[in-house]
């Protein structure tokens, strides 16, 4: 009798065996082949690596994928890359949204939800760690209106400076790639609208958690032209 019922369980266990074997493959073939791109099996691998390495915000990177991509990088220009962005940034923004000293209501309302610090450290430490990709085109760039690529290069490399404008690249690095510790965000590679928006939103003191002002008191240097010239030469560094 003892042997008849253990049959079914057998089988079962082999069948799950197959199941298992079979996922695996399946994973570690579309790592190997770069040239599969579906959708579905992207997203695949990037949560199944996510839960691989235990993170404790791993049920959260569904929610964050709906703006910000599965890999950090966003689906929409006027929403930011995450992917890349140093871990200790990216845990200060979440700190920001959730104080609101940060203001935006997407974002205020997700990390309220956050019910650890464990669980928002683990979701900036996955970000962190995925690559950026610049999703700027020379099309996406020559949409935009007063765009001066000259000028562009002047601000950020310093040349603007009797203008009341420092180097882009005193701070953020002459790559644009941001400093180690975290303090000075990675510009290059960064979706242009987004970099525009900010521009505005330091302008107008929308985003006012530059402390001190730094940011608030460049962009305050800056009209239209400036922003919108220095955002576009930025997004053609990143596809140097
Ligand atoms: C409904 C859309 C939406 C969802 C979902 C969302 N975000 Fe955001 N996120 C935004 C927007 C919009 C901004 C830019 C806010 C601004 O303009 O200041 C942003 C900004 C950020 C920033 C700051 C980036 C920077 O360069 O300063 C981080 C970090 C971030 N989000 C992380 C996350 C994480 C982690 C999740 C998932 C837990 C998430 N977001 C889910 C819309 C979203
Ligand atoms: C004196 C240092 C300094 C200089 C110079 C500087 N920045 Fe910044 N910038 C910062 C700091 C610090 C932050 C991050 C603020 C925070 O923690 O929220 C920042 C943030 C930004 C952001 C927001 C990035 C994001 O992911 O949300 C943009 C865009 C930006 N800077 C663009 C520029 C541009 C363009 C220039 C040149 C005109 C410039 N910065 C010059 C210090 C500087």
């Amino acid at each position: 009798m003892g042997r008849q019922s253990n049959l079914p369980k057998l089988g079962l266990i082999f069948l799950s065996l197959i199941l298992l074997i079979n996922f695996l493959t399946l994973n570690a073939e579309s790592k190997k082949d770069k040239d599969i791109t579906t959708d579905n099996l992207n997203v695949k691998v990037e949560i199944v690596e996510a839960l691989k390495e235990n993170i404790d915000g791993s049920r959260f990177i569904l929610n964050c994928a709906e703006c910000h991509g599965f890999d950090g990088n966003s689906v929409n220009p006027e929403l930011p890359n995450i992917a890349g962005l140093n871990e200790k940034y990216i845990i200060r923004q979440l700190e920001d949204f959730k104080t609101g000293k940060r203001v935006n209501e997407e974002m205020m309302i997700i990390v309220r939800e956050f019910p650890s610090d464990k669980e928002l450290t683990s979701l900036a430490s996955y970000f962190s760690k995925q690559e950026m990709i610049n999703q700027n085109t020379p099309e996406s760039i020559k949409n935009h209106e007063f765009i001066d690529l000259k000028i562009g290069e002047e601000i950020f490399t310093g040349k603007r400076i009797e203008y009341g404008i420092p180097a882009c690249s005193a701070c953020h690095g002459e790559d644009g790639l941001g400093d180690k510790e975290g303090v000075f965000p990675r510009l290059v590679g960064q979706q242009m609208d987004y970099i525009i928006k900010q521009m505005e939103a330091f302008r107008s003191g929308g985003r006012s958690n530059d402390a001190p002002p730094q940011m608030r008191n460049i962009a305050k240097q800056m009209d239209d032209e400036d922003i919108a010239s220095v955002a576009a030469y930025i997004a053609y560094m990143g596809m140097e």
